[in-house]
């Protein structure tokens, strides 16, 4: 666990509730997740499709867990804005060059709260006639939204509180923090 001074030291003096995961925590999780996924896809062509912009230290270090094949492409859809709580619409403003057709389709999010981002980009994309289509969440605040079976990877059932670091943001700030705090 960090000291106080080295968590303001990153966060420029604002204080955080707590260290709800820390580094060796959440590496310990994503390698668990890189060999559930490695047994899950034997064969075939695999996609691991990142959500930007939260994914994308989870998905660094997921890739290297994942002892197969792949290829690796992002999805850019809109996102909160600056404040705390979603706003429900989600607009694609980058979309993967790659061919999904035929491919087993990964899509990794930093994490699921009401499940509209992970519902409506599953719309989307398999309407692309993937082999198949899941999703791969470092987080899942399961006490926010009815049962999401195609979230078949999850890191941790995460508490409803805002959280920040690893990937995670408060208005672009604190993505590069080591470890997930609650800023709450
Ligand atoms: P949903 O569409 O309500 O499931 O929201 C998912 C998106 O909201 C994620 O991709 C995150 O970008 C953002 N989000 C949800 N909860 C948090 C949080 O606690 N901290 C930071 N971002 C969050
Ligand atoms: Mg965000």
């Amino acid at each position: 666990m960090p000291t106080t001074a080295e968590v303001l030291r990153r966060t420029g003096g604002r204080t955080v509730k707590s260290i709800v995961y820390d580094e060796a925590v959440i590496a310990a999780k994503v390698a668990e997740l890189g060999s559930q996924i490695t047994r899950t896809y034997p064969d075939g062509d695999l996609l691991v499709l990142g959500l930007l912009k939260g994914s994308f230290i989870f998905l660094g270090d997921l890739v290297r867990k994942i002892e197969r094949p792949l290829q690796v492409d992002f999805l850019v859809a809109s996102s909160y804005g600056t404040g705390t709580t979603s706003s429900g619409a989600v607009r694609l403003l980058y979309d993967p060059e790659t061919r999904l057709e035929g491919k087993h389709i990964v899509l990794v999010e930093d994490i699921v709260d009401s499940g509209s981002t992970v519902r409506k980009l599953m719309g989307l994309l398999s309407e692309r006639q993937p082999a198949s289509l899941a999703v791969c969440a470092l987080l899942d605040k399961v006490a926010m939204h009815a049962p999401m079976p195609e979230v078949r990877f999850v890191g941790f059932q995460a508490p409803t509180a805002f959280l920040v670091g690893y990937g995670l943001d408060h208005a672009e700030n604190f993505r590069h923090l080591p470890f997930i705090a609650d800023l709450t």
